[in-house]
């Protein structure tokens, strides 16, 4: 246990992106759990370590002073998900930093989105340096440094690509700690890091650190190459290591994984199936039709747009197809502060329109958009009931929605019970384990592929003939694929990573590295 390996030593961990946001939505109040792969992975994580947790408190100012934007907030272990009667874990308290609407627009919407976000994922069209980005992401991340500092920590943990400074400014008031970071999005190339107009600031930013992980190895090695092409004053070892500042800071790489027995207990549970019972009714879902699944947060990074494109594709090049299968598209909202995101959405809206509108029949709707807000054993039913998932991304560091989407497959057929109430035969479907079609760009795919069907996105016919394929595949290759996959999920699951992040955290891995 991470708490037992840290023993007396205080821990903060410091994201952006906070994991319950507390808002009045028509005058109730609600904690949200937001979407995205950093809250899902630490939530389970940080309630393990016990310590305090620094992030945006991005909810209602206005809201109870005891969960307002500028408190603390005890998160007992039974709000971090699991089952509260089996749970020893301590728990952990959220410190909420609040910060001003114009700091937010320049550092979070700003400089972190518009100018970090795209060149990791090697978008160079979305990358906008407007002059009051750079002195935004300074202040906040001098915000988010004092707060961590003012927790008196021995540890500290940053997370991606929020906090590239704040491990220098806390390295500085506290030189005897030992701060580690998570970079969970890609790391570029130095040919296209170079866009970024701050990039040697940035990397001193992070060599504050006494470590830097990433989830790749590809990734650490792009990083190491930024560093000994535009930080004169490091040395880069032959084993990974950075001297610099008189100091040794490790590089390492450790997939992110899933709660795998979380996840699979969420796609059993009831709330699993009689959500898509619900989904099934809504949308008027005919049993026998194939369900293909997408879920994304709408960022132009996921390759939602080349999906369709690639199912039109599909449909004007194999018109056999037609009335064979449902596209169901979970989206959220995401960023709406930035106008490429709102663009986006409404893209993604029009061109399911446009493909509704070009194949579909009165009884036969080729794509349908769900956008509800749903917890995590909706979504499970959601995964649990597609017979085949597809991630498309442009580039993605990991991708845990395909992770997710493995773990949900191959349950035990729901209970009779459910099967006869609606005239829906679920004693047949859905046992034998869906296929899954996984974009080669994103992390995920060097371990889940081959066994998942590799696309490359870009590659309209390429594609389609792949959802071809995921689509006719006979039960047995199925099987097989999804055996292999669901071997790798668990293998590298949550709890891997967790292990890896705590020698990390302790120093444990430092003996390798002090040796060269
Ligand atoms: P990202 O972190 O870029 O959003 P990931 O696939 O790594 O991408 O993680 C997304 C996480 O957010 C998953 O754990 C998923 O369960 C959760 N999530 C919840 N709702 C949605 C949704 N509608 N779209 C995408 N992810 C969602
Ligand atoms: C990615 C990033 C996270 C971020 C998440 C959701 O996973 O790596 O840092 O929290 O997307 O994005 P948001 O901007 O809503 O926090």
């Amino acid at each position: 246990m991470i708490d037992d390996a840290l023993g007396d030593r205080s821990l903060v961990v410091v994201s952006n992106r906070e994991p319950y946001v507390h808002e009045y939505v028509e005058g109730e109040p609600t904690a949200e759990r937001p979407a995205g792969g950093l809250v899902t992975a630490l939530d389970g994580v940080v309630a393990k370590t016990g310590g305090t947790w620094v992030a945006w408190g991005s909810g209602d100012a206005d809201f109870d002073p005891a969960v307002a934007p500028d408190g603390e907030v005890a998160v007992p272990p039974g709000d971090s998900g699991g089952d509260p009667a089996d749970d020893d874990r301590p728990g952990y308290t959220l410190s909420r930093l609040d910060l001003p609407r114009r700091l937010v627009e320049n550092y979070y919407y700003g400089y972190s989105n518009q100018v970090l976000w795209p060149i990791c994922h090697l978008e160079a069209d979305p990358v906008t340096v407007d002059p009051a980005f750079a002195p935004a992401y300074r202040e906040a991340n001098r915000r988010f440094a004092e707060r961590a500092v003012a927790a008196d920590p021995d540890v500290v943990w940053f997370q991606d690509y929020h906090l590239a400074l704040a491990p220098q400014y806390v390295r500085e008031q506290r030189p005897d700690a030992r701060l580690v970071q998570f970079w969970h999005v890609p790391w570029p190339t130095p040919e296209f890091f170079e866009i970024c107009p701050q990039g040697t600031e940035l990397l001193r930013g992070l060599l504050g650190n006494d470590a830097i992980g990433f989830h790749l190895e590809r990734y650490a090695a792009n990083f190491r190459d930024c560093v000994a092409r535009f930080v004169p004053d490091a040395a880069v070892t032959e084993s990974g290591t950075i001297r610099y500042d008189g100091r040794t800071v490790e590089t390492y790489a450790s997939p992110i994984g899933v709660d795998t027995e979380r996840v699979a207990a969420n796609a059993r549970s009831d709330g699993a199936t009689h959500y898509w019972d619900r989904v099934t009714d809504r949308y008027d879902l005919d049993p026998e039709r194939s369900i293909v699944l997408g879920v994304d947060r709408l960022d132009y990074t996921k390759g939602v747009i080349e999906r369709l494109d690639a199912l039109a594709h599909l449909l004007e090049t194999n018109p056999g197809l037609a009335g064979e299968f449902t596209y169901v598209q979970k989206g959220t909202r995401t960023r709406e502060g930035i106008p490429a995101y709102r663009r986006y959405y409404d893209e993604v809206r029009d061109r399911i329109a446009d493909l509704n509108g070009a194949y579909g029949t009165p009884d036969w709707t080729p794509v349908v958009y769900i956008e509800d807000d749903v917890d995590d054993r909706e979504l499970a039913g959601l995964y649990r009931y597609a017979d085949a998932a597809v991630v498309s991304s442009r580039r993605d560091g990991m991708n845990l929605v395909a992770k997710e989407f493995v773990a949900a497959q191959g349950q035990p057929a729901p209970n009779a019970g459910l099967a006869q109430a609606d005239g829906l035969d679920r004693s047949t479907r859905n046992r034998t384990p869906g296929a899954l079609v996984l974009s080669r760009f994103v992390g995920a795919a060097e371990s889940l592929c081959p066994a998942a069907l590799s696309v490359n996105p870009y590659d309209v016919a390429g594609f389609a003939e792949t959802i071809r394929t995921a689509l006719t595949m006979d039960e047995t290759e199925r099987r097989e694929r999804a055996a292999s996959m669901r071997a790798s999920v668990r293998e590298d699951d949550i709890d891997a990573w967790l292990a890896t992040q705590t020698d990390v955290l302790t120093g444990e891995s430092r003996i390798a590295a002090d040796d060269d």
